[in-house]
């Protein structure tokens, strides 16, 4: 198990079907790997739309992801990309189950085999996982079980270092606030209890685990510290270099 990954911090920036063109695009990345190079404990992953990751892969040290990638290897698909395509145009990480998928219609199910097959081919899977309701009675909780477990389901025990999971609160994404830190810090915990009683306690510490929903550069600092996460899946700031660099920092300084 890599131990020099585990203790890196890990920003996920997720432009979702942004900028518009090719060349913004370059400019957008540019910006962030200029921001990223001052990063010391932090590692950046830029997640384009697919049709971009071609264009700005490169050998330095920020990466690139998808946004999404097929249930099946390769065949009669239309529209589909393969995780082996995503791999050859120079992805590393691709994100899986996000909650604007889900709404599209992808299920559990679905995001347990893109997992598996997303490991194989040698990708670094981020496992959205998220209760649309965050109720007072705690159904929630039972929500977030069965979407951990039966995403990772697929997977060999052994292959699970390998994955992220962005434990990101539908209700909060794309929202005016981001979840407090302290709620923040009790349901991945609550992940992480999971992750534990399920695979025992020398495999669960090796997931890193993410908070994504409304992260900006003024609640970053106190979302790291307080709700004690490995790192920040980010939409619409990342499509803001200015506060995103900011962003990156309050990320880079937490403890
Ligand atoms: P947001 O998006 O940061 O704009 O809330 C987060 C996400 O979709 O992962």
């Amino acid at each position: 198990m890599p131990k020099k990954i585990l203790k890196k911090k890990l920003v996920i920036a997720n432009w979702k079907m942004n900028p518009e063109n090719l060349k913004e695009a370059k400019n957008l990345a540019k910006k962030s790997r200029v921001h990223a190079s001052k990063l010391k404990r932090t590692e950046l992953v830029l997640c384009p739309p697919t049709l971009y990751i071609e264009s700005l892969k490169s050998k330095g040290k920020v990466k690139i992801g998808a946004q999404n990638s097929s249930t099946e290897d390769k065949g009669s698909y239309t529209g589909e990309i393969s995780p082996y395509q995503l791999k050859a145009s120079g992805a590393e990480y691709v994100i899986l189950g996000h909650s604007e998928r889900r709404k599209l219609g992808e299920n559990d199910e679905m995001v347990a085999k893109k997992v598996v097959r997303a490991v194989v081919a040698g990708l670094t899977p981020i496992v959205c996982i998220g209760e649309n309701i965050h109720d007072a009675d705690g159904a929630y909780l039972e929500e977030l079980k069965r979407q951990l477990l039966t995403s990772l389901v697929s997977l060999k025990p052994s292959d699970l270092w390998q994955v992220v999971i962005a434990y990101e609160p539908v209700w909060a994404v794309g929202a005016a606030q981001a979840m407090t830190p302290h709620d923040i810090y009790e349901t991945t915990l609550y992940l992480k209890k999971i992750l534990t009683d399920t695979y025992g306690p020398t495999i669960a510490p090796t997931v890193r685990m993410l908070y994504g929903g409304s992260a900006d550069a003024s609640n970053a600092a106190e979302i790291m510290k307080e709700g004690k996460v490995d790192g920040l899946l980010v939409g619409r700031q990342s499509l803001e270099p200015d506060t995103f660099k900011l962003l990156l920092q309050a990320v880079d300084n937490s403890l």
